[in-house]
């Protein structure tokens, strides 16, 4: 029979305790990715929804969100824009402060990586607290970006993201949570 979509991710994902800091329960992507059939699963899931939707950029966020998106935007026929943290990008950026889970920091984007009214999907591995994808949220619609969603493989939905992220008008996607 064939695996549920939740069963195929949950026991492709690892989870490390204790890392970055002590306290957090690290859901590592990384054996999900090595695995060619729940990597497959995984993309074929979040792209399903826009299945002859024209979306015209997916923005990923660095370093995980660079690996899903890169995929996603293929399958859609979709341009890249890379969503960095400070200091990673050559020519003119936005920049915006964060907070996450474990720490604070800052992200940029190319001012001229999106144009006004181009319809983008936010994608990272995974949404905790959303403080990460709010920033990303901000800097694209500075930039004048329509958001039609943000998509995740993980939600922790104990950290609150997704409600943040919907309180902003976003609508948020998610395979599987960790409560
Ligand atoms: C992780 C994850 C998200 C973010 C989510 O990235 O990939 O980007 O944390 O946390 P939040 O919802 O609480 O903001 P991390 O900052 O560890 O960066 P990395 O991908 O470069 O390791
Ligand atoms: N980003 C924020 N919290 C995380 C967690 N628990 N596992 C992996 N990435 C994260």
């Amino acid at each position: 029979m064939r695996q549920t979509l939740e069963d195929t991710l949950l026991a492709a994902i690892r989870t490390i305790p204790d890392y970055p800091k002590q306290g957090i329960l690290f859901r590592d992507i990384t054996t999900l990715l090595g695995n060619a059939r729940a990597f497959r699963r995984a993309v074929d899931e979040l792209v399903h929804p826009y299945a002859g939707t024209k979306i015209d950029k997916i923005a990923g966020i660095e370093a995980r969100g660079f690996i899903l998106g890169g995929a996603i935007a293929h399958q859609l026929s979709a341009g890249f824009i890379p969503i960095r943290k400070k200091g990673k990008l050559p020519h003119d950026t936005v920049r915006v402060a964060y907070s996450l889970e474990y720490g604070i920091d800052e992200m940029e984007m190319h001012k001229d990586a999106v144009a006004p009214g181009e319809k983008v999907i936010l994608v990272d591995d995974l949404i905790a607290t959303g403080g990460t994808a709010e920033g990303a949220v901000k800097l694209l619609r500075q930039m004048g970006a329509e958001i039609v969603s943000a998509c995740f493989v993980i939600d922790l939905p104990d950290l609150g993201g997704r409600a943040k992220l919907e309180a902003l008008g976003v609508d948020v996607r998610t395979l599987i949570s960790y409560e």
